[in-house]
């Protein structure tokens, strides 16, 4: 092992050579621990993703107060039917850097460990940290073994009922060891903001805390191509704070149309001698709040089109992976959404990472409980002792993160009753503020008559509202900043490629088969279908904006079927759990993304036995009016109606009588010229697999990903909506197969084995690359009946 030069900062990953036992082994935390038979894991780990799923893991009775259950049932897929829960260990045997500890410092950081994380080295307590979302560190130099084998061991324990959804289980974000020294940056001790803000000059301030001995800081900031900018004039310096203010002109201002970034460079010296230095990405924009103008970025006034996300991604579980982050990104903001609700929880560093590079705004969030419960074993259990640690964390681990716009401080907490909660809200604001005064508080808020009454969301920064769209206009007028949040909006339930008739609105609607209808038409009794936030977001100046809830279905939360096996996973996606679109997306689509066409038919037109049977046909579109034709015949034109709530953002043909053949719609501008057209068609019998890699290069690093869809379809090519084919999968060459998901949540085939059914005509296959190996990847796909199809993705 290399030995440390002093002023060096080394951040070294900890991933190869792991570990992993399931089960409690508290001699393993001893340096002579045989752990030989144990499992070989790369970190990041998701240790309960590969199942299988069973209804008796977390079977909970209880009433789920927060739906509004009042008697307690018996509940199967809560979190997931995955088996999260218990004990496990990890261990690791790695050779230290040879370093002087007189002078440097190693500190070993975690962005996160799932959950109750003890820390042991070379047979040593390190320390703790309970909450499986927060960000910790020790300073380890005292126990570490310079130039020499040292083992590090973690126990992670999971009790049952300690989450609403699928929390996952192990080490799954990054851990590394950070090498620097003793005169250096504190960890997570610069602070950089931007006060001022024009299209002609920016002021951005650094700010750096230190430890030790330091009596000098520069700073330099460059372009992302490396042309230095600006550098630092005047230092002040207070007590191991140094500040330094630095004046950019024309600066590129960073926005979701432009995440425009930069480099920063902090430098710290000893007798002229540099000791550390840090670098990181930073943008320069302004972020005001008014009751005058709603929410402004870099002076311009707009409404956030927001999606909130839960931290699993889908069939590869919680284990951090940046491919698969950034695709869940790509496909919200090819939908239009400029921001993003990390719910409820605090985000990955990776996914603030991307939200900073591809432009969107992020609410940051910190807990889903205070101190009362939601569930019997969640934070409440320790809000005393870690809430004031793990806020501190989330602001100092992530403050200069551009994307950052809002922080939120919880979400319908319980302790929205009564008037010690309304003292914790203020304390928890408070510690926000005090860590970072350049953004706002918000707390997504459900119990909206309680919190008018008892000043709760009074004295948040930004009121936000979860549902209740019946409120809005008495929280507006009632609370007094003057403005609204829709910070958890919709909740609208689908599963992808099922319609139920008749087509009505329905609450809480059940069916036998555990789906839900695409219509767009069905909600939960608290929650509602999208119009019902559009037209607030259209009609009224002082809302300002969504986040609806959710981006992508997720893993546990099976609502409407909590009760009923085997559904283990949401239907509030806009997006299934394989990342598929649901029709919803188009709906979303059509509002959001201006810069592109979205003219989208529902349902599939495969409806075999309901022959002149009533079949109503949607289409979502950016278009104001469009023509349908069923077969050549005109079913008539149909225009958004302002005035009419269902039919002011969708086009509806309510009493089309189904018979197979070609479905088309026509759309027209302003004038009655037909500007654009679209087909569906009725699908002959399934014939062949259709393969599309999202992304055809891959990275050798071992990590990346591109995911491919499957799609049967006929013999011309039209895909097969209904086909539920059994089908295999194998690889071959400088990739291997990593994750297969279909979309349906009630399916209990494990995504880890290749092999699984389409849900209505599709699935998506995760392909890895192999780390070091560069050349091709052979997906060779299988189904009963059908030719083998095989696709080639190069490195
Ligand atoms: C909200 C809650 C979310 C999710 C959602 C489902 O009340 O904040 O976590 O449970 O309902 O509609």
């Amino acid at each position: 092992m290399s030995s440390f030069t002093y002023g060096q900062r080394i951040e070294r990953p900890l991933e190869e050579g792991w570990k992993f036992q399931k089960g409690d082994f508290p001699e393993a935390m001893e340096v002579s621990y045989n752990d030989r038979k144990w499992e070989s894991v790369t970190i990041p780990h998701d240790w309960a993703i590969k199942g299988p799923f069973d209804k008796s893991i977390d079977l909970q009775t209880v009433a789920i107060v927060q739906d509004g259950e009042e008697k307690a049932t018996e509940k199967s897929g809560r979190t997931g039917a995955l088996p999260y829960i218990g004990t496990g260990w990890y261990r690791l045997s790695f050779e230290a850097e040879e370093i002087n500890k007189e002078q440097q410092q190693v500190l070993l950081h975690f962005d996160g460990a799932m959950s109750e994380a003890k820390v042991y080295l070379n047979g040593e307590y390190i320390g703790e940290h309970p909450y499986g979302y927060g960000y910790f560190y020790f300073d380890i130099t005292k126990h570490l073994r310079p130039g020499q084998e040292n083992i590090l061991a973690v126990r992670l324990h999971n009790e049952p009922k300690s989450s609403r959804w699928y929390p996952g289980a192990g080490i799954y974000r990054k851990v590394k060891l950070i090498t620097k020294s003793k005169n250096a940056i504190e960890h997570w001790g610069t602070t950089v903001t931007t006060p001022y803000v024009s299209e002609e000059k920016a002021k951005v301030v650094v700010k750096a805390q230190t430890v030790g001995t330091v009596d000098s800081l520069s700073v330099a900031l460059y372009t992302q191509e490396g042309i230095l900018v600006a550098e630092s004039g005047n230092v002040l310096s207070f007590e191991g704070e140094f500040e330094t203010i630095i004046a950019v002109d024309q600066p590129n201002l960073w926005s979701p149309e432009h995440p425009n970034l930069y480099r920063l460079v902090t430098a710290v010296y000893r007798n002229g001698e540099k000791t550390d230095e840090v670098v990181e990405r930073v943008g320069i924009r302004s972020l005001s709040y008014t009751a005058e103008r709603g929410f402004e970025l870099n002076g311009q006034r707009r409404k956030f089109k927001g999606v909130c996300l839960h931290h699993d991604l889908g069939p590869i579980g919680i284990a951090v992976n940046r491919a698969a982050l950034k695709r869940q990104l790509l496909i919200m903001k090819e939908m239009g959404a400029d921001a993003i609700r990390t719910a409820h929880n605090m985000p990955s560093i990776e996914q603030l990472e991307l939200c900073d590079e591809l432009g969107l705004m992020v609410i940051a969030e910190s807990f889903d409980e205070w101190k009362k419960p939601k569930v019997e074993n969640g934070y409440n259990r320790f809000f005393d002792e870690w809430a004031k640690i793990d806020v501190e964390h989330l602001v100092r681990a992530t403050k200069n993160h551009s994307s950052i716009v809002m922080w939120s401080a919880g979400n319908e907490v319980p302790d929205q009753w009564g008037s010690e909660g309304v003292k914790r809200a203020r304390w928890l604001q408070d510690l926000f503020h005090k860590e970072d005064p350049t953004r706002p508080v918000t707390v997504g808020m459900d119990q909206v008559k309680a919190v008018m009454e008892s000043g709760f969301g009074a004295i948040l920064d930004i009121p936000g509202l979860n549902y209740r769209t019946h409120l809005y206009e008495e929280a507006y007028e009632r609370f007094p900043q003057g403005f609204v949040l829709g910070s958890e909006t919709a909740s609208t339930v689908s599963s992808r490629g099922i319609y139920k008739f008749p087509v009505k609105e329905y609450k809480t609607k059940k069916y036998s088969d555990m789906h839900s209808s695409s219509y767009d038409l069905e909600a939960c009794s608290w929650s509602n279908i999208p119009e019902d936030d559009f037209i607030l977001q259209d009609d009224q100046p002082w809302v300002l904006g969504e986040f609806v809830w959710t981006g992508f279905d997720y893993l546990g939360e099976p609502s409407p079927y909590n009760e009923e096996w085997p559904s283990r996973s949401s239907y509030f996606g806009i997006c299934d759990l394989a990342g598929i679109p649901k029709d919803r997306y188009y709906l979303y689509r059509s509002r959001w993304n201006t810069e592109k066409e979205t003219l989208h038919i529902l349902p599939h037109w495969n409806w075999e036995g309901r022959e002149g049977e009533v079949t109503p046909v949607f289409v979502y579109t950016n278009y104001k009016k469009a023509e349908l034709f069923l077969n050549g015949k005109s079913l008539g034109t149909r225009e958004k109606d302002p005035s009419t709530r269902l039919d002011r953002y969708r086009l509806r043909w309510m009493d089309v009588q189904y018979e197979p053949g070609v479905l088309k719609v026509i759309a027209y501008d302003d004038n009655d010229k037909p500007v654009a057209e679209k087909e569906v068609r009725t699908a002959g019998k399934p014939h062949r697999l259709l393969l599309e890699a999202d992304k055809t290069v891959l990275k050798s690093d071992g990590k990346d990903l591109s995911y491919v869809t499957v799609t049967v379809v006929d013999k011309e090519g039209n895909p097969c909506p209904t086909a539920n084919i059994p089908l295999t999968f194998s690889v071959k060459g400088a990739g291997s197969f990593k994750a297969v998901c279909n979309g349906d949540p009630t399916s209990l085939e494990m995504f880890h084995l290749p092999k699984m059914k389409t849900f209505n005509g599709k699935l998506v296959v995760t392909l890895q690359s192999k780390e070091g190996e560069s050349g091709d990847v052979f997906l060779t796909v299988k189904g009963k009946g059908m030719k083998a199809e095989l696709l080639i993705i190069n490195d």
